[in-house]
């Protein structure tokens, strides 16, 4: 199968690449370089050249404050992107895989999220995020909207920028006696390894609609900064962030914990707890250093 791979060289894009290639799909990376999202044109030259039997779709315009700052730009990517790319998925007989986001969600909950809960997005990343569902779901039927949530792998993101979270902490505890992280910010760290071999199992199944997919259990930041010096037996004084220590700039959901049942209802969920992933990180982050 040939399998068309949007922003490849992002975070995520680029494990899918790899996941895909070694599961034996014959893949076509493609970075913006290639392709606008935004431009139906742009889309309809590239992916029309490259025949594809399923694209997967990972950009996105994500930088929290600056999607706030630009929502036009952002719904621009986020959402008539996603419409582009669905379509022309659609005019070409392809499956196409979308990714979205946690931030569709408003936190008020307190149990996991399911595929049933009302979205209710916050801020500007959230509601374009949102409008690229609709519109992938309305444009090509055979699709799979993936949700995922507190991402992090080998290859940093490459619109925040910097490190991933556990790249940071294991810098800033080299530098620093103490690290404040806010403790009232829940969610579920998934790799990027985990989710991409999720992807390979989604797309060999006809069973398209929305899906969740994170790992299990759930933590705070500060809790997820300790289990990373747990595990690295790195020494830091690790504290609670106080009120006022990082100040919002833009409303973010407090909670963002999504229950996989879709996945599960078919059979098909392959996520364990996200201390393994992490375990499986920290032992891969070695390995290519070594
Ligand atoms: N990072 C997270 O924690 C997180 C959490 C929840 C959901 N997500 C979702 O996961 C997906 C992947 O995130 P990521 O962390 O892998 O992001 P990333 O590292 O920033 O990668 C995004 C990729 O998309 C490309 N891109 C951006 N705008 C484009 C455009 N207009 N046309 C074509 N390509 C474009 C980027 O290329 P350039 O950099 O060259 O522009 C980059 O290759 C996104 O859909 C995001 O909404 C991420």
């Amino acid at each position: 199968m040939k399998v068309a791979v949007i922003g490849a060289n992002g975070q995520l894009g680029s494990e899918i690449v790899a996941t895909f290639a070694g599961n034996g799909a014959a893949v076509r990376a493609l970075d913006h370089s290639h392709l606008e999202v935004s431009s139906l044109e742009s889309v309809t030259r590239c992916l029309s050249e490259l025949e594809p039997g399923l694209v997967i779709n990972t950009a996105a315009y994500h930088h929290v404050e600056k999607c706030e700052a630009d929502a036009a730009l952002a719904f621009a990517i986020n959402g008539l992107g996603a419409r582009n790319v669905a379509q022309v998925s659609q005019s070409l007989g392809a499956k196409l895989i979308h990714i979205s986001t946690d931030y569709v969600f408003d936190g008020n909950k307190r149990v996991p999220y399911t595929e049933e809960d009302l979205a209710a997005p916050l801020n500007a990343y959230g509601n374009t995020k949102l409008a690229g569902e609709f519109f992938v779901r309305s444009s090509n039927p055979r699709h799979f909207v993936v949700r995922v949530s507190a991402i992090y792998g080998l290859n940093p993101c490459r619109a925040k920028g910097g490190l991933n979270f556990v790249e940071l902490m294991l810098k800033l505890s080299r530098e620093r006696e103490e690290l404040r992280v806010v403790d009232d910010e829940f969610v579920t760290p998934t790799t990027v390894a985990e989710i991409a071999k999720q992807l390979v199992v989604l797309s060999e199944t006809s069973e398209y609609g929305l899906y969740h997919a994170t790992a299990e259990g759930s933590c705070s930041w500060h809790e997820f900064a300790r289990a990373i010096f747990d595990l690295t037996g790195t020494k830091v004084r690790l504290e609670r962030a106080r009120p006022g220590d990082f100040p919002a700039k833009v409303p973010r959901p407090k909670y963002s914990v999504l229950e996989n049942s879709a996945l599960k209802a078919r059979g098909l969920n392959l996520f364990t707890n996200w201390k393994n992933g992490l375990e499986n990180y920290l032992a891969q982050r070695d390995g290519s250093k070594s």
